[in-house]
């Protein structure tokens, strides 16, 4: 995968299947609460929440992986390559265990629609990138091929939604164009506020 700019992270983009998400699991899991307990983000969870409970997040996807029509889930993991790899950077869940595939550094999902009349219509979840290699392209990286991938599937419409106020310019950056605001859309993990989601689209 080419990502020259200075300063950017060269990555291996990887489709997950069922084998292999059984066992990345755990790092994607580890990778999700990182940006829960460091960055108070709004990801599914609240306080308290276990390992075991954010390994079952990107667990229950395993059964759309295989699928070949409406409701397939296609997945990526953004991998650094061997010559990048440092040994240093573990990956450590929040029970202080070794994770393993601390190589991986980004994760996506593009989710097909199920009903017949919106089977063009195409969805991204779990978008996350590393803590500690934040800013560096591998978001980009993983949606610009998790776009391709969406076209060439036959998808004309993506959608999503995020945390408003932040990662949007980060979609716009990529052509999403904003719908608009829902208001009070989740909690932060305290439980303690409210935050709007943006929801955002990008025709293909
Ligand atoms: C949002 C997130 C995926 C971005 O990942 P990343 O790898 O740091 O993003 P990139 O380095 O590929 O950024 C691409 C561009 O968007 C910009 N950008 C990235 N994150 C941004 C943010 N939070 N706010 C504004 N701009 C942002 C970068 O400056 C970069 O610009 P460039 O291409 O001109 O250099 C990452 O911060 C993350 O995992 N956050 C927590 C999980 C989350 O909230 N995901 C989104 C759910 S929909």
């Amino acid at each position: 995968m080419q990502n020259t700019k200075p300063g950017r992270a060269k990555v291996i983009l990887e489709k997950v299947t069922p084998e292999t998400l059984k066992q990345y699991a755990p790092r994607l899991a580890a990778l999700t609460t990182s940006h829960i307990m460091n960055h108070s983000r709004s990801i599914n969870f609240l306080h308290p929440f276990t390992s075991q409970q954010a390994i079952d997040l990107f667990l229950k996807v395993s059964p759309f992986l295989s699928l070949n029509g409406p409701g397939r889930v296609i997945m990526w993991v953004a991998k650094l390559p061997p010559d990048e790899r440092n040994d240093a950077l573990q990956s450590i869940n929040m029970g202080g265990e070794d994770t393993g595939h601390s190589e991986i550094v980004g994760t996506v999902q593009l989710a097909f629609h199920t009903s017949p009349n919106g089977v063009h219509r195409s969805e991204v979840r779990k978008l996350i990138v590393d803590d500690r290699y934040e800013r560096r392209g591998i978001a980009r990286a993983l949606m610009i091929e998790l776009q391709r991938v969406a076209k060439e599937e036959g998808s004309t419409l993506c959608l999503l939604d995020t945390e408003a106020g932040y990662a949007e310019h980060f979609y716009t950056k990529l052509g999403w164009k904003l719908i608009g605001y829902v208001p009070n859309y989740a909690m932060t993990p305290d439980g303690m506020e409210k935050r709007d989601a943006a929801y955002m689209y990008l025709e293909l």
